[in-house]
């Protein structure tokens, strides 16, 4: 009895949140209900994609526990309340790019997209759509079209809701565990780009690390947060082509960036009725390590590794003149099977955890696979980002 007490004043007080995606309304072009579960995770994951971000909370204090679920109030979902249905496409990824396409060189300006539901002439009409109602303001989208529904981080006294096509909402817990959105953070302005929903909390400096990808040059540009909140300048990141970056990864003293061939091809979308992101096996997987301080791009190092897709890193660490990344890596993704049955994703989404070595001395890089089973998703003790020791 007396150790229940004591860990009621003293253990068990505090709040678990945790992000993901929900509807509020009936998507405009359909939406992909998946079965949740780690065996099928690539279902799951890019389900999270297309639902608005909902919050969920589990308070627990002096022995009492109260759950609150609440929609991050993003600009988008207030619109669509205000219009009383979905107006927007799922959103994908911010995209400003014109195409020309043949035979009338129709130059169509993309917008938003998501991966399983945009294909073909389908996918050009509703981008057209798209587009159309944002000319007629019908739809605004000068504060973005996210749905910060993938992930949550916590740096410099704000928690943070995010999804990678935009900028990062701040919400606020509440003492009676409630929990309400303060609005969307860009630093001061320092923030005109997109926001990975993987930052990286140095947990010895205090400092966030993060980047944002585009599909207009610079394909992908990195920042560094003080711990005091202040966002330094950009650094853009010079890589041949755009592609999809979903995550990256930071050690004491570098930043990794993944330069992996799923490359965004929209006229691919049109003319092969693919998905907008598509695979391309004869590449080489490349990555870029840069010295994590580093004002400008001049002293990455890029190595080169047998190709192949990462969605989700766990860690990474330097061990004498290596760089070290645990890290899933995918063989030959095909996302055209996303909306196939279970089975389907299984059998092109197999991915196993690896670990790959890079010699910033002699420029060679190895990886050797540490796992045989499906796995993704992965979670460390954040204590040891950064570190194989804490
Ligand atoms: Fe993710």
């Amino acid at each position: 009895m007396r150790r229940q007490l004591q860990c009621k004043e003293e253990c068990l007080n505090g709040e678990f949140v945790r992000v993901g995606p929900n509807p509020k309304f009936p998507p405009v072009a359909g939406y992909h209900w998946v079965v949740s579960g780690p065996s099928i995770w690539l279902g799951a994951g890019l389900d999270r994609f297309d639902g608005d971000g909902m919050i969920h909370g589990l308070r627990i204090k002096d022995g009492r526990a109260t759950y609150v679920s609440r929609y991050v109030r993003t600009s988008r979902l207030k619109q669509e309340e205000f219009f009383g249905g979905a107006k927007f496409m799922k959103v994908r990824l911010f995209v400003l790019l014109v195409v020309p396409l043949r035979p009338q060189r129709l130059r169509v300006l993309l917008s938003v997209f998501h991966i399983g539901d945009l294909k073909g002439l389908f996918g050009l009409f509703m981008v057209n759509m798209q587009m159309l109602r944002a000319k007629l303001k019908v739809l605004d989208v000068s504060y973005g079209t996210g749905t910060a529904n993938t992930a949550l981080i916590y740096h410099h006294g704000k928690l943070l809701a995010l999804s990678e096509a935009d900028k990062p909402y701040v919400l606020r817990v509440l003492e009676d565990g409630d929990l309400q959105t303060l609005g969307m953070l860009d630093y001061d302005k320092r923030l005109a780009h997109s926001f990975t929903a993987h930052p990286k909390v140095d947990p010895f400096t205090e400092e966030m690390f993060t980047f944002g990808y585009s599909h207009s040059p610079p394909y992908v540009t990195y920042r560094v947060i003080s711990k005091d909140g202040f966002m330094h300048d950009p650094v853009p990141i010079t890589i041949p082509a755009p592609v999809m970056m979903h995550d990256f990864a930071i050690t004491e003293n570098y930043a990794i960036f993944m330069d992996l061939p799923l490359y965004f091809r929209p006229k691919e979308m049109v003319k092969e009725k693919k998905v907008l992101f598509s695979f391309d096996s004869t590449k080489k997987a490349r990555f870029g390590i840069l010295p994590r301080y580093a004002k400008n791009e001049s002293l990455i190092k890029w190595f080169e590794l047998p190709n192949c897709f990462i969605f989700h890193n766990a860690n990474a660490w330097e061990d004498g003149d290596e760089v070290v990344l645990i890290s899933c890596r995918l063989e030959n993704p095909d996302l055209d099977m996303v909306g196939g049955a279970v089975k389907e994703h299984l059998e092109n989404f197999l991915n196993q955890l690896y670990e790959m070595r890079f010699n910033m001395k002699t420029g060679l890089a190895s990886q050797r696979q540490l796992s045989a089973s499906a796995v993704d998703f992965p979670r460390i003790n954040e204590n040891y980002t950064t570190r194989y020791e804490a």
